[in-house]
């Protein structure tokens, strides 16, 4: 067997990534506990109820715990609706509640990275037309402003809104999320309003706070054509990939907004990310369908041999992280991993998804490219949104009704890498045997044979 470890760079965040209506419980003041109270809205009728008990305190033995094994990071975000339960009343014992937090994770050694909108909206938002009333930028800047001013001495790094282009899609065109709108008209006037209210959130950061650095986390989702050859199918994956994947990054570079045929310049938005936060899980097929014009003409499905999570949800596809940050690099800024996971309730497949998408970071890293940190989602099961409970995405288990915590294989291999700020090949070994060939090729391996000849 080949020995060898791939190192990291001294100073490179090893996190994860958490979001507070996932975690906290009782966000009773938000557009999303009054959706799971809907029948039929989340799987079995599951609701977030307690999460994981982190406005209860519990934040503190799970950041314990992250930070014993090692890491050097935590993504959080803040919850909008505890902090301005009505229009501009502000809460100050909830600010007093992050401070706490935040303070607490500073205190482990945990730097935090903090978003500032992770798809809830407060009550009052949502009756206000949310997304939809182009009110919601002066709205959210407000709030921003409230919160850099209060926390800007314990947070540097400041992420304005997760995955804006998968909360415009789940809320306005799948309507999986609250609203539940299946309209491209409202997609595209929700996305034109986060385009704005990103561009004022990052300007009035930078007044308050001038040396902090602000970016979004993007969710990257990898499409390749289903027939590599076949120009239809390449002309379906590629269109798909230029709306989900490009439409935020681009307006956030030149401030152009190009959602189809819609076009529009937002001169405030351009040169609006100091980093590229990348949210990367996984990568699909795309083919051709004339039939499906409203999902611009294409179809998509992992591969039948893909090596998939337990119900369906994740195709374990690391090379496609590699895509990922080959297309974050062109920005030329530094890039974060804001979030990279599986669900797997039993840990079967995490431990060898970790060290494969860990081994693609690393190639980034070891070319120099200014990769930073990567945050696992997730540190704990949480609340999954539509999904409920159904899905385990925690380096640990928590049981909901108990409260009580267990650690997973995978939990300890995080700590293992964490601790050796690399991946070896004999933790590989150890955690994920059947991978070990394939991530570290022996003498005998194809690969290497026909370098050496
Ligand atoms: C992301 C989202 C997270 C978490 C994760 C796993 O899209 O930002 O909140 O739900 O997916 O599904």
């Amino acid at each position: 067997m080949i020995r060898a470890i791939h190192h990291f760079p001294q100073g490179f965040l090893w996190g994860t990534a958490t979001s507070s209506h996932q975690v906290e419980g009782n966000n009773t003041n938000n557009d999303w506990w009054a959706w799971e109270q809907e029948a039929g809205r989340i799987h079995h009728g599951q609701r977030s109820g307690l999460a994981c008990d982190w406005w209860g305190g519990r934040w503190r033995e799970d950041l314990d715990r992250a930070a014993d094994d090692g890491q050097s990071a935590h993504r959080l975000s803040i919850e909008w609706s505890r902090v301005e339960p009505s229009p501009a009343v502000w809460d100050e014992d909830a600010l007093d509640q992050y401070r706490q937090i935040i303070r607490g994770a500073l205190d482990r050694g945990l730097m935090p990275m903090v978003t500032l909108h992770h798809f809830t909206n407060p009550a009052w938002v949502a009756e206000q037309g949310g997304w939809l009333n182009p009110e919601i930028v002066p709205r959210f800047e407000r709030y921003v402003r409230k919160v850099v001013s209060s926390l800007e001495d314990l947070v540097g790094l400041w992420v304005t809104i997760n995955e804006p282009n998968v909360y415009v899609v789940f809320s306005f065109l799948t309507g999986h999320f609250p609203p539940g709108e299946k309209s491209m008209g409202g997609t595209v006037s929700a996305a034109r309003n986060m385009v704005r209210a990103h561009a004022a959130a990052y300007h009035a950061i930078h007044e308050i706070q001038s040396g902090a650095l602000v970016g979004l986390a993007h969710h990257y989702r990898g499409m390749a054509p289903h027939r590599a050859k076949n120009p239809l199918d390449r002309w379906a994956a590629r269109i798909r990939s230029k709306t989900f994947n490009d439409l935020f990054p681009r307006a956030f570079t030149d401030g152009r907004f190009r959602f189809l045929s819609r076009r529009e310049f937002i001169p405030q938005a351009a040169r609006t990310q100091d980093f590229i936060g990348l949210n990367y899980y996984s990568t699909e097929r795309v083919v051709f369908d004339p039939r499906k014009p409203a999902e611009l003409f294409g179809r998509s499905f992992y591969r039948d041999d893909a090596d998939l999570s337990p119900t369906g949800f994740v195709a374990n596809e690391p090379t496609g992280m590699w895509a990922a940050l080959r297309w974050a690099r062109k920005s030329k800024l530094p890039i974060y991993i804001t979030e990279n996971g599986i669900e797997d309730d039993a840990d079967r497949i995490r431990p060898r998804y970790l060290a494969k998408h860990v081994r693609q970071v690393w190639r980034a890293a070891n070319f120099n490219w200014q990769v930073k940190g990567y945050f696992h989602w997730s540190l704990i099961d949480n609340f999954e949104w539509e999904r409920g409970w159904t899905q385990r995405w925690g380096l640990c288990a928590l049981d909901p009704t108990t409260q009580e915590r267990k650690r997973r294989p995978s939990a300890d291999l995080y700590r293992e890498i964490c601790n050796a700020n690399g991946i070896s090949s004999e933790m590989v070994a150890r955690y994920a045997p059947e991978v070990l060939e394939e991530m570290f090729p022996g003498p005998g391996s194809p690969e290497l044979k026909a370098e050496n000849s």
